[in-house]
């Protein structure tokens, strides 16, 4: 292993979305047989969501994972054993433990390395991607697996209309590879512990039952407020660090929550439209798989390319938050 300080590059993606897709119609209908009221114009104009994936009874983050990750190692043109480091950011891991890192290293037919979950909720990719950046410039890794994958459809709390029609599941992959080049240019990640209410899951296993509040729950507009304020402010102390300005960014990749609060960062950091990756209203908000999805997705239609100047940005439970802006190589 070479213990020189180095660099990252994203050497691949790949993506895996459960195929059972759930449009706002259906879920509309669906939350009518037990009386709830939603419509797609509502889901629509308040979050620009007009449909998800919803993962079967019984498929589970590792599952979603697995298929992603080895998309992202074919992308790169790597084998699993060329893997070194493994780390999964999820809020809705396959058990309490072992790590759903350590069940996708075995799955993959990975030996030896590092293999850890991370739990950042909405940032967990931006926190993951760091992390394993952090372990390339260490002379730790060589080439890593970073995931976000989730099902959150299995902490949703179904008769809550202000929340169950805003998630779906998925996951999505990068391969990040040590280089004597950088590829990830800088990166910034925050939380404030003092704000768990706004967005929580407040329930855990123990003594062999559910203790607590084992469901999603919100303040819509709370959440909104933070989370452009804190985007905004990261994506510019990320160009900082980097040295570049706003303007040389190709694309913004946000955590797909809700499309106001993209286009709504979009506009304050004077980006324009074309410069806006958007997949929340084909994903709904996947949490920490939404980065990833969205960058695959840019990817796969031609619209992140090698050279460009790419900044991601997690935002979600904690509150946390952060931002990497990195060059695309491949
Ligand atoms: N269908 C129809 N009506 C609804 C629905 C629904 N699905 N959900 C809520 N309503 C109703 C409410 O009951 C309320 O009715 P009332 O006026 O009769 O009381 C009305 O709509 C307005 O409710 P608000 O919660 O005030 O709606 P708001 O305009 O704030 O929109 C939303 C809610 C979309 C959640 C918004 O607050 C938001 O975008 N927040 C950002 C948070 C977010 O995107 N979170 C995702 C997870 S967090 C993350 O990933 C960082």
């Amino acid at each position: 292993m070479n213990r020189n300080p180095q660099y990252s590059v994203i050497a691949g993606s790949g993506s895996y979305l459960p195929p059972r897709v759930v449009s706002n119609d259906d879920l509309a209908a669906e939350l009518a047989t037990r009386d709830i009221q939603t419509s797609d114009a509502w889901i629509v104009e308040r979050t620009g969501i007009r449909q998800r994936h919803i993962a079967d009874r019984g498929v589970t983050t590792s599952d979603l994972a697995v298929e992603a990750a080895r998309r992202a190692l074919d992308d790169a043109g790597l084998q699993p054993q060329d893997i070194d480091l493994v780390i999964v950011a999820t809020s809705t891991p396959d058990f309490v433990f072992p790590s759903t890192a350590c069940l996708l290293q075995a799955r993959l037919g990975i030996k030896g390395g590092a293999a850890f979950d991370v739990q950042a909720v909405c940032s967990g990719f931006v926190y993951a991607l760091t992390t394993a950046d952090s372990f390339m410039r260490a002379g730790r890794s060589r080439h890593a697996l970073v995931i976000g994958a989730e099902v959150f459809s299995r902490i949703l709390d179904w008769n809550d209309r202000g929340t169950c029609v805003l998630f779906g599941d998925g996951a999505g992959a990068v391969v990040l590879s040590a280089s004597e080049e950088p590829g990830i240019l800088a990166a910034q990640l925050h939380a404030d512990g003092s704000q768990t209410k706004i967005l929580c899951a407040a329930g855990n296993v123990a003594y062999g039952e559910v203790v607590g509040d084992p469901f999603l729950r919100m303040d819509g507009q709370a959440v909104f407020k933070q989370a452009v304020t804190v985007l905004e402010r990261s994506a510019r102390a990320v160009c900082e660090e980097a040295g570049v300005t706003l303007d040389a960014v190709d694309l913004l990749i946000p955590h797909q929550a809700n499309v106001r609060i993209l286009n709504f960062l979009a506009r304050k950091l004077d980006l324009p439209a074309d410069k806006l990756v958007v997949t929340v209203d084909r994903h709904a908000n996947t949490s920490a798989a939404s980065v990833p999805l969205a960058l695959d997705a840019a990817r796969r239609e031609g619209r992140a390319k090698a050279g460009q100047l790419v900044l991601m940005q997690g935002v979600g439970g904690g509150f946390t938050w952060g931002s990497v802006l990195a060059r695309l190589t491949a």
